[in-house]
């Protein structure tokens, strides 16, 4: 399931995030890529514990708490201090798939990556490529959104940025490991609790709205790890 978040962060929000990142030291993306990534990689990105990506970071996991649709989109158990990149000057990153477990740098925090997310802090019009491709298997996926706006894709899906060849992307990205390990799951409990949301706005207190809300929360109940 690839979703799309709207608004993740208010226009202040990404003026005060790119303010503080425009000013913080970027180093070779390489650093964090694994054996197979780094050969593919080109892009620059804030080393993980640098204070503007702690403090970027505190207000994008800030902004996630106040997300509904984050919440029952991607059911996070941990999420990943967000991390940033930076795309210029034909920066590009091709085809790879992210390491599945992932150890922070400074916190020695360790999660299984099952969510995928890339939260755009650039508008489309500062920067021409970078477009974010997601294979499926029904097909490629192009994602390129408006800042404050953030995708959510399968981490286990092989994806790619294409080059930027004019001006910069600038980027948060970050993982969720799920309380739901498989995608196929989790899209299928959001597709359910879509619905239930549905059936209250169009329907206010029908009787089904609380069945199928006992059906939602006994299949989270079934799948769910912790
Ligand atoms: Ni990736």
């Amino acid at each position: 399931m690839l979703i799309t978040i709207p608004d993740i962060f208010t226009a202040e929000e990404v003026a005060q995030a790119r303010t503080i990142l425009d000013a913080a030291n970027w180093v070779d993306g390489k650093v964090t890529a694994g054996y197979q990534a780094q050969t593919v990689k080109e892009n620059l990105q804030l080393p993980e514990g640098q204070p503007a990506s702690v403090k970027v970071g505190e207000m994008v996991l800030a902004a996630l708490a106040r997300s509904p649709l984050f919440m029952s989109a991607a059911l996070p158990l941990r999420v990943f201090p967000p991390m940033f990149n930076r795309y210029t000057g034909g920066g590009h990153f091709g085809t790879h798939v992210d390491t599945a477990i992932r150890t922070h740098a400074t916190t020695g925090q360790r999660i299984r990556t099952d969510v995928s997310a890339t939260l755009f802090l650039t508008a489309p019009d500062e920067y021409d490529g970078g477009e974010l491709l997601v294979e499926d298997t029904y097909g490629v996926h192009s994602v390129k959104l408006p800042a404050g706006h953030m995708v959510l894709y399968p981490a286990t899906s092989l994806h790619r940025v294409t080059p930027v060849t004019r001006g910069a992307r600038v980027s948060s990205f970050f993982w969720i490991q799920s309380m739901i390990r498989q995608d196929s799951d989790r899209s299928l409990l959001y597709d359910l609790d879509t619905g239930i949301q549905r059936l209250a706005k169009e329907s206010p207190g029908h009787p089904i709205g609380v069945q199928l809300t006992g059906v939602y929360h006994n299949l989270l109940r079934r799948w769910a790890e912790m």
